[in-house]
């Protein structure tokens, strides 16, 4: 059974945008990808809480795909993650319709792979700076999935752009087909485990 996967894409100005458009008709020319757009879907952020529970019950894996901005998201992907990972479906004792479920940040930044070394200008790394996603990862019971990063997003022409849609298109295929993930609730205890 191939894996469903919900692309949530947060970009708030399309007509601008290069590095997630091209990400973005990378992810839409892939079959078993559901694209939602949530700039486009909310213009004034008034986010569907049951519609949006509702997508991610028919998916397996989610992606949070979006530009780094001032080190973290765009802010409609915090609205979102504020309103629909509510207490009693995505975490608590009641809250595991998430369980099992991958969850992959595919993000692209102005910032060279070398500005985000421990030299660089930025320090961390963007895999540092994506901790709270997992973090929430973790909490939702979802599989933290090595995240899909496009760094020097400045710096790159047309090929460029086209290679890393490739390498995007690649990856969520990967993900597609890959065997289902056992549900971690689900998992037998090792014998002698806790
Ligand atoms: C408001 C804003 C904040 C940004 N913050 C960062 C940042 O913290 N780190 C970084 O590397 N690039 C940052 N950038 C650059 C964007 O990440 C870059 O322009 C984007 O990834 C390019 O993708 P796009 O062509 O789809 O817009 C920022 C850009 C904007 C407009």
């Amino acid at each position: 059974m191939p894996q469903r996967i919900l692309v949530l894409l947060a970009h708030p100005a399309h007509r601008r945008s290069r590095a997630n458009a091209a990400l973005r008709d990378a992810a839409a020319a892939t079959d078993g990808v559901t694209l939602h757009d949530l700039y486009e879907a909310y213009p004034d952020f008034l986010i569907d809480v049951d519609h949006e529970q509702a997508l991610l019950l028919r998916h397996d894996v989610v992606v949070f795909q979006h530009p780094v901005y001032w080190y973290s998201s765009p802010a409609i992907l915090k609205e979102w993650q504020d309103l629909v990972l509510e207490h009693g479906f995505a975490y608590g004792r009641a809250g595991t319709a998430l369980a099992g479920k991958g969850l992959l940040s595919a993000v692209t930044a102005g910032g060279s792979e070398t500005s985000y070394g421990p030299d660089g200008l930025n320090q961390h790394s963007i895999g540092e700076f994506l901790r709270p996603f997992e973090a929430t990862a973790r909490l939702c019971r979802m599989r933290w999935l090595p995240p899909f990063i496009l760094h020097g997003t400045h710096l790159l022409d047309g090929a460029g752009l086209a290679r890393h849609g490739a390498r995007y298109r690649a990856l969520l295929e990967r993900l597609r087909d890959a065997p289902a993930a056992a549900h971690p609730e689900h998992r037998p205890h090792a014998a002698g485990g806790l």
